[in-house]
């Protein structure tokens, strides 16, 4: 496992998000449940994987709880990341969240607090001064923030007076604007960008196509469309190739291409320890420089189809920053 510095901690540069804990939309309880994420968690500690990711919002907070349980008398070799709802973001709001999220926890102390999404109908500096107090008390060791602009991140910072240390927003070989927008301060100011849906939630994997695409959470989701899922193939073509130079699958080439930078955490979400090992293994795959510019040279000639615009899409362009 390779590891990276976040804020004053050591970090492997694969975590595991644990948004599909509890998420019925995610298949929960339906073949994969407390027994599957028990295997999950505990296998990736055994592999180096330290980082988790969930949120007060994911499953209703049984995301949070389904991490306990599954974490067990390990809880002291991981590093948890979680997340305050955009609608409890003022300063007594983030304290209250926060003292809900650690109970779900069972733990003494938040590793990363991030603000999941902002709102800008309350002023940063109450949220920010929330997270002081919280930092302050020893409740949480360092804050991150999520779905932020560059200059929100920043702004973030200096309402924090303080070390935003990280950012997660989406990042995958199909959503790379994070590269230009935020990589550049990540790499300047030591921070890091934490990319979620790495592989364009089971994508990039190459395991869908046409006549077998997956519903719940990601029915909504346009680039699981049959028209994008054809234009989708030559990108896969190529990270299929590279991946057979590495005796690998496509999805861990999309994934070793994210945390090629130094600056970048991946959070893949897996149902099973199959899917775990695969994305824990993709850390350790070293593609070069020209294999790293040929798959972003496919990915950028991917084009979704126009026209395709879901009410998904359409949330998620209002909620972003
Ligand atoms: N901050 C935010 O606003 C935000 C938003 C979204 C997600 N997140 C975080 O990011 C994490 C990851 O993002 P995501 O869950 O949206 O998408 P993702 O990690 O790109 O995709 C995860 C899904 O891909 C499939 N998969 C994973 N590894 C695989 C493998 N090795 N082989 C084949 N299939 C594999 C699994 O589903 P199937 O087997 O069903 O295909 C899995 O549930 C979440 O768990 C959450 O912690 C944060």
């Amino acid at each position: 496992m390779k590891y990276i510095q976040l804020g004053d901690r050591r970090v492997s540069a694969i975590g595991l998000g644990t948004w599909q804990f509890g998420s019925r939309g995610w298949g929960w309880g339906r073949g994969f449940g407390p027994e599957e994420a028990r295997l999950i968690v505990r296998r990736a500690l055994d592999l180096g994987v330290n980082f988790f990711d969930t949120a007060e919002l994911y499953g209703g907070g049984r995301s949070e709880e389904v991490l306990r349980e599954a974490m067990g008398e390990r809880r002291e070799e991981a590093f948890i990341a979680t997340k305050v709802s955009p609608h409890h973001l003022t300063r007594r709001g983030v304290w209250q969240a926060a003292q809900r999220s650690l109970r779900r926890l069972g733990a003494r102390r938040i590793d990363l607090y991030q603000v999941h999404v902002p709102n800008p109908l309350i002023p940063l500096s109450s949220t920010m001064q929330g997270m002081r107090d919280l930092v302050e008390a020893g409740l949480v060791q360092q804050v991150g923030v999520s779905n932020f602009g560059l200059g929100r991140w920043q702004a973030a910072e200096r309402a924090l007076g303080s070390a935003v240390v990280s950012n997660q927003v989406e990042y995958n070989l199909l959503a790379r604007e994070p590269f230009d927008t935020l990589l550049p301060y990540a790499r300047q100011a030591s921070r890091v960008v934490v990319a979620y849906s790495p592989l364009a939630q089971g994508l990039l994997t190459g395991k869908y196509n046409q006549s077998n695409a997956p519903g719940g959470v990601r029915a909504g989701n346009s680039l699981f469309a049959p028209e994008n899922l054809r234009r989708l193939e030559p990108l896969l073509e190529v990270l299929r190739a590279v991946a057979r130079a590495h005796g690998a699958e496509p999805g861990q080439v999309a994934l070793a291409w994210l945390v090629h930078d130094p600056h970048v955490i991946a959070i893949p979400g897996a149902k099973s320890v199959e899917q775990l090992e695969a994305n824990a293994a993709a850390a350790d795959i070293a593609l070069s420089g020209e294999e790293w510019e040929q798959v972003r040279v496919a990915a950028q000639a991917f084009r979704p189809a126009p026209l395709i615009t879901s009410a998904f899409d359409m949330v998620r362009r209002f909620v972003r920053p």
